[in-house]
């Protein structure tokens, strides 16, 4: 059942190509002219009264809602809040009739996640579900369903779940926007064509693995990693952070690279391993900046770049590149190098790698 893999997170991790190609199947316009919903079928009457959006979820896909936010607010201009959804029930949320309420979640099943639905409908939100169990509970519960083509996902760490959450993300953004008018015909063309170029750029990810295993092995004993990163970087380096806690206990954390200091720069010492994420080109100097605070420390530092990034080098201790798509699909291949990095980080400490310790796969208390 695990098709000659070692662990059902590694079999999942290679999965991705296939279900983000699967997750866009018949959504993708093959033309690139745009994207099409048959679940949704949303005219100019169904987005216009839009005037929020409260993405819930938790774990990995509160991740997968951090990047939400920025594509939607990027590339149909509708103010997007997201939460936590242990902490969305209990602050008396600003929700009415004019907010749309995303709750993402693979299994569905969640219960905090079920619960904050079911708040938000309360107030009156109408609701939109991202889940990848047809028929779970969240599917039913809500007005209208998107499902993640993933296929089923054992493994305890969410991996393929979050990539195809990201895949809708932003085909979602992409429609709104369309239907709009915040986004022109070119932008949507082009955005197309990168998403549909997207399953072959991440098996191109898959096929450099063992620089990121051989870093896996070398820094797999250190107690402590940061995660650094700016816009859509920063909110990689949070799940990248949570991957690696998750499955190989190693004390991780991401932050934000212009907040290190802010106080986080007291915790850099002499080689401490700090992953700096530097896909994104707006903020490309600012990052770099930020590397050379965490270097004049003496931190060790793996970058990550762009391929033909010939800057990056000069600066970092080690480098890892992944194929360059536009900025905001970047995420679902930078993402691809931390999830093997924390594989092969657990693999290196002799951890469960599929049944990590005090979790579960579906957290159905609260
Ligand atoms: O099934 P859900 O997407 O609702 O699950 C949410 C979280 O429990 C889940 O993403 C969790 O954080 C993962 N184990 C992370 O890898």
């Amino acid at each position: 059942e695990k098709g000659g893999y070692e662990h059902f997170m590694i079999k999942e991790i290679y999965e991705q190509p296939k279900a983000v190609r699967e997750t866009m199947t018949s959504r993708v316009a093959k033309d690139n002219s745009g994207i099409t919903f048959e679940e949704l079928n949303w005219t100019k009457d169904d987005v216009s009264p839009i005037k929020k959006i409260a993405i819930i979820a938790c774990g990995t896909a509160y991740h997968a809602g951090i990047v939400g936010k920025y594509l939607i607010e990027n590339l149909s201009r509708i103010p997007v809040e997201v939460d936590v959804a242990s902490e969305f029930r209990y602050r008396s949320p600003l929700i009415d009739e004019q907010t749309l309420a995303i709750v993402i979640s693979q299994s569905g099943e969640t219960l905090d996640t079920l619960a904050a639905l079911k708040e938000a409908k309360k107030l009156g939100a109408r609701t939109l579900a991202v889940t990848n169990v047809v028929g779970s509970s969240i599917a039913r519960d809500s007005d209208q369903v998107i499902y993640t083509w993933a296929g089923p996902e054992i493994a305890v760490a969410s991996t393929k779940a979050y990539t195809t959450q990201l895949v809708v993300m932003a085909m979602l953004a992409i429609y709104m926007g369309a239907i709009k008018g915040t986004l022109t015909t070119d932008k949507v063309q082009a955005l197309c064509q990168a998403l549909r170029e997207l399953p072959a750029q991440a098996y191109e990810v898959l096929e450099d693995v063992e620089p990121i295993k051989t870093f896996a092995q070398q820094y797999g004993f250190n107690e402590d990693v940061f995660f650094i990163g700016r816009s859509l970087d920063y909110a990689v380096a949070l799940e990248g952070s949570l991957k690696l806690k998750e499955i190989s206990y190693i004390h991780a954390e991401a932050y934000a690279a212009g907040e290190l200091k802010h106080g986080t720069l007291a915790l850099i010492i002499e080689g401490v391993p700090v992953i700096a994420l530097a896909t994104q080109q707006d903020v490309y100097e600012k990052t770099l900046s930020n590397i050379k605070e965490v270097k004049a420390r003496d931190a060790v530092v793996i970058g990550l770049g762009l391929k033909g990034d010939q800057q990056l080098e000069k600066y970092v201790d080690h480098t890892i590149f992944i194929p360059a798509t536009n900025k905001f699909l970047t995420p679902i291949l930078s993402v691809i190098p931390l999830q093997l990095l924390a594989y092969y980080a657990a693999v290196t400490r002799g951890c469960d790698v599929d049944k990590p310790r005090n979790l579960a796969k579906s957290v159905t208390v609260e």
